[in-house]
């Protein structure tokens, strides 16, 4: 049966621990398995994309596929067409459909219908392709993922989600530090909590949630979709902002992580966004490598 990538959760812990194997080997040149050779890749951008789109391209031709940029003009998701239809058809063409939208039902209602792998590429509920490769960058740095404590702080948003997502296949103490009116999906947050995994904290204060912290991460505080809410979501999160001074509360040897785009000077300081504990180009890079070591994994695996 085709298997899906919408949400962290659709791999267990075992299979995220092979897809981290899969993408430090295929980043060593250690393998090049080229699993998409004579495919093709449909990737439908409904939002704007550097990381997401470049990665994918390039990931898609160097496992030896083909990969198709479409944008909300040519496809018309659920408006020239069904979204059932889509799926039906793309499933004819092409084999692998890469996706990033906004509702996340759609998307849902895409892989459904769809008798091909279907990839999250960002929903507004959640970034999955992102927090893996953040998870293989702490791997990366910090030897390990469990039992780190994890401070997220700014607008509880997709990837904060994917965050809570992540804390169900991983033990971990995550801190999400925010305002009271921008706290994550409450559903995907009662999830994490039940499945009692981790630590998870919830907090207003700053500096609580970053007391202690192994890793320090952050993103816009207003997402594609929201930029009506900037100026308000400026004034309530403005002191959930990572400099310095808030960095002093973290360990010594924390690292500092930001999804990017960034909005330097509200959500992240230049001189933390380039300072020493910065590590924000390597998750840059990390998402070509894990979303390589997922693709391999959905058309069958190494
Ligand atoms: N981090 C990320 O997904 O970047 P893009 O929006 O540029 O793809
Ligand atoms: N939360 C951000 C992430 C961008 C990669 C957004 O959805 O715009």
């Amino acid at each position: 049966m085709k298997k899906d990538f919408l949400a962290i959760p659709d791999f267990t812990t075992e299979e995220i621990k092979q897809t981290f194997q899969l993408a430090l080997d295929m980043k060593s040149g250690k393998i090049k398995p080229l699993p998409l050779k004579d495919k093709a890749v449909a990737c439908i951008f409904l939002k704007p994309s550097l990381r997401t789109r470049i990665s994918f391209e390039v990931g898609i031709a160097q496992l030896g596929g083909k990969s198709l940029y479409i944008t909300k003009d040519e496809i018309g998701l659920g408006e020239r067409e069904s979204v059932y239809d889509v799926a039906k058809v793309l499933s004819r063409f092409v084999n692998m459909i890469m996706i990033r939208a906004f509702a996340h039902k759609p998307v849902e209602e895409l892989a459904k219908n769809a008798t091909i792998p279907v990839i999250n590429g960002l929903t507004d509920l959640l970034h999955p392709c992102q927090v893996m490769g953040d998870l293989l960058t702490i791997l990366e740095h910090k030897g390990k993922i469990e039992n780190l404590k994890i401070a997220y702080l700014g607008d509880g948003n997709n990837v904060t989600n994917s965050w809570l997502n992540a804390s169900t296949r991983f033990p971990f103490d995550f801190r999400v530090g925010t305002s009271p009116d921008t706290k994550p999906d409450q559903n995907i947050f009662e999830y994490a909590e039940d499945m009692g995994l981790s630590k998870i904290t919830l907090t207003s204060n700053p500096r609580e949630a970053v007391e202690d912290a192994d890793v320090i991460y952050t993103d816009v505080w207003a997402s594609m979709g929201q930029k009506d809410k900037a100026e308000q979501k400026r004034m309530i999160l403005k002191d959930f902002q990572i400099n310095k001074e808030l960095l002093k509360f973290a360990k010594k040897d924390c690292i500092v992580m930001h999804c990017l785009p960034a909005n330097r000077g509200e959500e992240i300081t230049d001189e933390v966004m380039d300072g020493p504990q910065s590590v924000v180009f390597d998750q840059a890079e990390n998402r070509l490598h894990i979303q390589k070591a997922i693709m391999v994994q959905l058309m069958g695996g190494r």
